[in-house]
């Protein structure tokens, strides 16, 4: 695991950058996205790449970590989310949300190249909530009620967050052959100390991570402020 502590900025830019970087270089990319308030200034910084010039996504396929179920309303959902915030405003060749058979259409596609990931509160990634298999590929999971309510500031007018999700697996984010994980602010302070220093424990799930053999985590100095 690589650590880096460095501005908020710096790491929007530096992260955007290994992106940039794969997708210049590779013929067929694939690369692995996430929702969150924490990856929203990679995809400005892509997008900025993208309109002047310095990158086009039309080789490139996406991947995302999740998506609700049982939505009242589809604007909430991840895949309205993305496309927001990322994929109406670049060229990018197809980008996928999780479905059945997920894991056999990302290894159709070659394997994700670099995993992009935030880290909730309790330690989760993706949706894989502290308890999760580490062997585990796309499921179904519930949402665990602290990251109802963290992810609450996105609904409106009295809408809840859904109880489930369908997400890839801590197996299925182990196979991506690069994982990039971002975290701002000290909320997430206790969830990133326990998965660098931490045992690699099921109460963690972010923990898993340390086994990977080609992972960087890049962090501000509040939320590496319990290292
Ligand atoms: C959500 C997502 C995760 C994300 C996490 C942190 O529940 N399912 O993929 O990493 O919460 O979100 P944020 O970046 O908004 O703090």
């Amino acid at each position: 695991m690589k650590v880096y502590i460095l501005k908020e900025k710096d790491i929007n830019k530096r992260v955007a950058g290994r992106f940039i970087r794969l997708i210049n270089k590779k013929e067929n990319p694939v690369i692995g996205l996430a929702t969150g308030s924490t990856p929203e200034g990679v995809y400005n910084e892509l997008i900025k790449a993208f309109k002047k010039g310095i990158v086009s996504f039309k080789n490139t396929i996406s991947f995302n970590l999740d998506e609700y179920l049982d939505l009242k309303d589809e604007k909430y959902s991840y895949r309205s989310f993305m496309n927001e915030k990322l994929i109406n405003h670049i060229d990018i060749k197809q980008s996928f949300m999780p479905t059945d058979n997920y894991d056999d259409l990302i290894k159709a596609k070659g394997g994700i190249d670099i995993q992009l990931l935030g880290i909730g509160r309790d330690g989760h990634i993706a949706f894989n909530e502290p308890g999760t298999d580490f062997d585990s590929l796309t499921h179904i999971a519930n949402i665990a009620e602290m990251t109802r309510i963290d992810n609450q500031r996105f609904f409106e007018n009295g809408d809840k967050v859904p109880e489930r999700a369908i997400t890839m697996g801590l197996k299925t984010i182990m196979h991506s052959k690069r994982i990039i994980l971002i975290a701002f602010g000290k909320n997430k302070a206790d969830a990133v100390a326990k998965m660098i220093n931490g045992p690699i424990h099921k109460s963690c799930p972010a923990s898993i991570l340390q086994k990977h053999p080609h992972v960087e985590i890049f962090i501000d100095e509040d939320a590496a402020s319990l290292l």
